[in-house]
């Protein structure tokens, strides 16, 4: 396996050009794809070479610079037609985690007061660096607040990738394990696999392996198991759609995991920034599920690795609220009753 020498971060601008790490890839090959179009931005996005809600509303938002200055823009006006066109082919790139939209549309309203075409491109690409930076703070804050709530707990499962690959910082979910890390609290993760494309095995096993800390691989079944014989003391997830009442779209799997967790009474945090929250989703029923492709189930890499039969491949699941024992946000650790915490947090941050 390579080292992360050259990794730095998810999502680079570099001058007039993104920069992703192709997480198809990873582990077993380290190679950085260049995005210099909205086209490049969504290709990336849909096929999961930049991925993690955070990270993905990252791209979103520099792809949305990008597609102004593609259009070459003779005036103010077209540069606000390709601003806009550019929003809207980023926005349904995928369609689960909010903050892809809720990166695209900040852009967009930064930069529609613009009063020349070179203004546009300006606004659009400082907006889209506030949200990279305020996202590494987000990942620092989550950390932070994530070891001060979980300070007797050194042994977490964590499903699919929520650290520095699929987010801006060092991570939410991860973040917090990064913390316990860095102010030398004892922590140990095991790590479930993540059916069917791998993030699990292939990202967190990655980040951990490189960050020197105790790590181990189980697969998305075996977390009953695990839980019963008492060796985790909480699961710490992230999540891609947080509805005003708590209830939680994340990788599919996760679900499963937050129940074997209440079977065992073992506590369930959600870890996220509120950009992950949306104010327009009362409940989970309002939020959409991605589809992707059976072959994401059929193969391994290309590889088949199962007869060819119908397949039902949804990208996430939907944990109801009542299963999830806090959120550990940005802005602090939320608790039931959720309606109230929630609102409460995303009224402060004027996203209400
Ligand atoms: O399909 P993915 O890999 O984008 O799914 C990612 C997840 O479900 C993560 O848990 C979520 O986006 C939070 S990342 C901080």
């Amino acid at each position: 396996m390579g080292t992360t020498r050259t990794f730095r971060s998810a999502v680079e601008w570099r001058g007039d050009h993104l920069e992703l790490i192709d997480q198809t890839l990873l582990p077993s090959e380290e190679e950085v794809r260049e995005v210099r179009s909205v086209a490049d931005a969504v290709d990336a996005i849909a096929r999961l070479v930049v991925r993690g809600a955070p990270a993905i509303g990252v791209c979103g938002a520099f792809g949305v610079a990008l597609g102004v200055r593609e259009a070459r823009p003779a005036d103010l006006e077209a540069a606000l037609r390709a601003l806009e066109a550019s929003a809207v082919r980023l926005e349904s790139a995928r369609p689960t985690a909010v903050n892809l939209g809720w990166a695209v549309h900040r852009v967009a309203a930064a930069a529609r007061t613009a009063r020349s075409a070179e203004e546009v491109f300006e606004r659009a690409l400082g907006e889209a660096r506030a949200i990279q930076e305020e996202d590494r703070e987000s990942c620092r804050a989550i950390g932070e607040n994530g070891r001060r709530e979980l300070a007797a707990a050194g042994a977490l499962l964590t499903h699919c990738n929520t650290g520095r690959l699929a987010t801006a910082g060092w991570g939410t979910a991860l973040g917090v394990v990064y913390a316990k890390a860095e102010a030398g609290d004892p922590v140990e993760v095991f790590v479930s696999e993540t059916r069917p494309l791998l993030q699990g095995a292939r990202l967190t096993a990655w980040e951990l392996l490189d960050a020197g800390i105790p790590a181990t691989l189980v697969t998305d079944g075996m977390s009953a198991a695990l839980m019963a014989s008492g060796r985790v003391q909480a699961v710490i997830v992230g999540c891609d759609r947080v509805a005003r009442n708590g209830d939680t779209a994340n990788k599919i799997g996760t679900f499963t995991h937050a129940i074997v967790a209440r079977a065992h009474g073992i506590p369930f945090y959600v870890a996220g920034p509120l950009s992950s929250f949306d104010p327009d989703a009362a409940s989970g029923d309002r939020i959409v599920v991605e589809e992707r492709p059976p072959e994401e189930v059929l193969q391994i890499r290309g590889v088949p690795v199962a007869a060819p039969i119908p397949v039902w491949n949804p990208a996430f699941d939907v944990t109801p609220a009542g299963y999830v024992t806090a959120f550990i946000t940005d802005r602090g650790v939320l608790r039931p009753p959720f309606e109230l915490s929630i609102t409460g947090a995303l009224a402060k941050a004027g996203r209400s």
